[in-house]
């Protein structure tokens, strides 16, 4: 979802919505794998993983094992369905 000029992947685990920068901190890479068991989602581009409750990067890029984690999460939202629509707090 694009608001304004972010781009904010929005994705839904059980009952839970999650929202968070979709644009990877190592290189600007779209993110976009999810994976609902885990909640994670992980970077097409070099493999950064980040957790979806936190936006805090789990994994660095494969390509820069060294990538300071600390420093590469990502925002968070708060993201809820209301009336039919998804309403995002930015
Ligand atoms: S751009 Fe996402 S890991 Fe490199």
């Amino acid at each position: 979802m694009k608001i304004d000029d972010k781009i904010i992947l929005i994705t839904k685990v059980g009952d839970k919505i999650y929202g968070l920068d979709a644009v990877c901190t190592h290189a600007r890479c779209i993110l976009g794998h999810v994976d609902f068991n885990k909640k994670i989602v992980k970077c097409p581009c070099h493999n950064a993983v980040y957790d979806l409750e936190t936006g805090s990067m789990i994994e660095a890029p494969s390509v820069a094992p060294n990538f300071p984690k600390e420093k590469g999460g990502l925002k968070t939202f708060n993201v809820r369905i209301e009336g039919g629509w998804i309403e995002v707090e930015i």
